[in-house]
């Protein structure tokens, strides 16, 4: 039997951005050389189409004019965005970059920065690969995956000749309500902080001071607490426990530092009452301060216009830019105006804003384009990037969108039988930009159908994959271009029914449109009215009903979840997202996602699986029937398979302890968790293995579980493998009522699948540091 090691969980001791010599004596020969004008312009970013404008067949050309306001008297130092309507080709992009670069480097001999959203992949070049959106990357439970996606992107966004990404996305999604849980991977802080870490590898290369030139600089966003808003509309306030905060909400954050992250973004709401990109405690004392990171941070959005126009926490433009520079911010998203210019040198001459953090904040911006080695020649040939857009990129990202898909429900049905007659239906089966969602060659994915047309949708999948004989198409309900990305036409569901007939399986595609952030937001979970009478209209015929659910956000199905024999969540899987569920559906790959949230089942029952035990009580003896119930449709790591999976013999020891049944433990040590899965069905699939663990009694009321490791293997019928899975004590610390982290003496469960061990510490310990390295 193989012995498979999957300590992922590395101890934490040191922080992976090494101080670099070399680069911190080119950032103060440059620093030195600035005027206070160069110093401020590049604390700026602006829009990238305000330097031009798209002529007639919709080509970006740069207005020489506006070049020589922008960069030759203004020096800004960054731009951001894709300036077409129709994404560049890598070419395009090399004539915009080059031309713009040229200009940085004439005039202050400082290259210019620019950054896009390739959110799941190379969003903004015309023939680059998408990879599915990292709810579903969240769903594979593969770091690997997720690695490689964030590799093929950085590989693709330089060949762009762009050398910064605005990912990953790391909010935690813990409000299915919000219009960007897609975004994030999931719920939990533990899977978004190791894909923040495969993330950041995949983007940036293990050696943030230098930066290859097939790698690219991320931007850990959004921080903090973005993911959940009271309301559950996007950039509205969240309140969250500042014991969660540090512990949950910060870990993915953290994680990204670590493996070197050289940039943060910042969230555009408010948290606990304080608009975060005026948050000194949280920007400068949390990053800069306490764990002494070197980065860069930058505003989202016209955020620091917001304190002033929308949070009415400043009077003005000036006394907002004062605030957000001394919070911590370096860098202005102020896409539009070259007037944080000018307020930002009134203020410092004024004594507001202190030189000294006008030269951190250049120092950080400085630091972030020496690691990205764009002094010198700050853009490439994409002629040296022979793999863009290469089947070999397709490969990978068609095999990630396979293992992203859940299986949630299966009476037998799938996978279907050859020469089965199948009827398409329901408002997502024809359509790419349902399957790819927003950031997909626009901002709300809006133009998908256009651009990816080269791709198939499900509709066109199944015809490949079925023959054209076997799949008929009657959608009864469809989107139509709206005032709202939800809005359906007319349906015409007694057409579906009709077709019904003919067909020997009914798949109905249902979910939503692309969307992203503000427009997505909605007032309902349930899934729409239309798309629910389909379903229920259909199930009256009597044929077996497969559900597909591709959608961002967990919509509510609780009323026609019974009338299906399978149901599938392929959230957003990108372009290869039809051919995967074809391959999937006809059994030619087995199904190995799980759910990275918990799917509810009634509107007002939102929760997440780490709850607290009050969250789930029995009845209550006496005077009053208290009780609570946590009902949800599907649990978090929720997923089924073609194939059936046991666990057996694990057993939890202390690393390098007295041998086999040693599992008392203290901090700072390690825990070796090994469990025995065979593969127990007929076919070869895949399993995501997950450790949860459980501290039985503590100071604060503790969550049921919490997922401390988790790994993927893959088994052929009948086989058998021994998993080793991690975990440092030091990572079942929590944080306390006084707000430091404590690891307290007493027993912990771990589970595994259908097995559980117990482990002890011994000890208990408190740290005085606000993290535990
Ligand atoms: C979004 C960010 C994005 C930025 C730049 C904002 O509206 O919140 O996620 O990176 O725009 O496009």
């Amino acid at each position: 039997m193989l012995l498979l090691t999957a300590c992922n969980n590395t101890p934490k001791s040191t922080l992976s951005y090494a101080y670099d010599s070399q680069i911190e004596d080119n950032v103060e020969r440059t620093l030195k050389k600035m005027t206070l004008d160069e110093k401020i312009g590049q604390m700026l970013q602006l829009n990238l189409p305000v330097i031009g404008h798209n002529d007639r067949t919709g080509k970006f050309i740069i207005d020489e004019e506006k070049l020589e306001e922008v960069i030759g008297k203004y020096k800004v130092g960054s731009l951001l965005n894709n300036p077409q309507s129709i994404p560049p080709t890598p070419d395009e992009w090399y004539a915009i970059v080059k031309r713009v670069q040229d200009k940085s480097l004439d005039v202050m001999g400082i290259p210019c920065l620019i950054g896009l959203d390739q959110n799941h992949g190379t969003t903004y070049t015309s023939g680059g690969t998408l990879f599915p959106q990292n709810i579903n990357m969240g769903a594979t439970f593969n770091r690997d995956a997720t690695r490689e996606a964030a590799s093929i992107t950085a590989y693709e966004t330089r060949a762009s000749n762009v050398p910064w990404t605005f990912c990953p996305t790391l909010d935690l999604s813990r409000n299915q309500l919000w219009s960007r849980c897609w975004e994030n991977f999931g719920e939990d802080a533990f899977v978004n902080a190791a894909m923040a870490e495969a993330a950041v590898t995949g983007f940036q290369g293990k050696d943030p001071n230098h930066i290859g030139k097939q790698k690219i600089s991320v931007s850990l966003k959004h921080y903090i607490g973005y993911g959940v808003p009271v309301s559950g509309k996007d950039r509205t306030p969240a309140v969250i426990s500042p014991l969660e905060l540090r512990e949950k909400y910060f870990a993915p954050y953290l994680a990204g530092i670590r493996a070197g992250a050289l940039n943060i973004m910042v969230n555009s709401g408010m948290v606990n009452g304080v608009m975060t990109h005026a948050n000194h405690e949280l920007l400068t004392v949390w990053l800069k301060e306490q764990l002494g990171w070197d980065g860069m941070i930058l505003t989202d959005w016209a955020d620091i216009d917001n304190l002033y126009n929308r949070d009415k926490v400043a009077k003005d433009k000036k006394e907002a830019i004062k605030m957000a520079i001394n919070a911590g911010i370096d860098m202005s998203m102020d896409p539009y105006s070259l007037q944080f210019c000018d307020i930002l040198k009134e203020l410092v001459e004024e004594g507001s804003v202190p030189m000294s953090r006008i030269d951190d904040a250049v120092r950080r911006i400085l630091r972030m384009k020496y690691r990205l080695a764009l002094f010198g020649k700050p853009y490439t040939d994409p002629k040296e990037y022979p793999d863009f857009g290469s089947e070999k990129h397709a490969q990978a990202a068609l095999h990630a969108a396979e293992e992203s898909m859940v299986l949630l429900k299966n009476d037998g049905i799938l996978p279907l039988k050859k020469g089965t007659r199948i009827l398409l239906t329901g408002p997502n089966a024809n359509s790419m930009r349902c399957l790819d969602g927003g950031w997909s060659y626009s901002w709300q994915g809006d133009i998908a159908d256009v651009c990816a047309v080269g791709y198939n949708t499900i509709y066109e999948a199944f015809v490949n994959k079925f023959g054209a004989d076997n799949v008929i198409l009657e959608q009864g309900v469809r989107y139509t271009r709206g005032a709202t990305f939800e809005a359906e036409a007319k349906p015409e569901i007694e057409k579906a029914v009709a077709a019904a007939r003919k067909a020997d399986v009914i798949v109905a595609c249902i979910g939503e449109n692309s969307y992203c952030e503000t427009p997505g937001n909605i007032s309902d979970l349930t899934l729409s009215q239309n798309q629910r009478d389909l379903v229920k209209a259909l199930a009256s015929t009597g044929k077996p009903i497969v559900l597909i659910l591709n959608e961002g956000r967990a919509r509510i199905i609780a009323d026609i979840e019974p009338l299906a024999n399978a149901i599938t969540d392929i959230m957003l899987p990108g372009n290869y997202g039809g051919d995967a569920l074809a391959n999937l559906l006809a059994g030619d790959a087995n199904f190995s996602g799980r759910l990275p949230f918990t799917y509810p089942k009634e509107v007002h029952s939102l929760i997440t699986y780490d709850y607290k035990p009050c969250q789930e009580v029995d009845k209550m003896e006496g005077a009053y029937d208290y009780d609570a119930v946590v009902s949800v449709q599907w649990p978090f790591g929720y997923g089924k398979s073609y194939t059936t999976f046991k666990y057996s013999d694990i057993l939890a020891t202390k690393a390098g302890g007295q041998g086999i049944g040693d599992n008392n433990f203290k901090a700072g040590d390690q825990i070796t968790v090994s469990v025995t899965v065979t593969n127990t069905g007929d076919v070869p699939g895949k399993e995501s293995v997950l450790l949860f663990s459980s501290d039985l009694v503590a100071s604060v009321s503790p969550d049921v579980r919490r997922l401390r490791d988790f790994t993927k293997i893959e088994l052929a019928p009948g086989e058998k493998k021994s998993v080793q899975l991690c975990i440092n004590a030091n990572d079942l610390a929590f944080v306390g009522a006084d707000g430091k982290w404590v690891l307290e003496e007493g027993e912990f469960r771990i589970q595994i699948g259908t097995e559980t061990a117990t482990i002890n510490c011994t000890e208990t310990h408190k740290w005085d540091t606000p993290n535990i390295m």
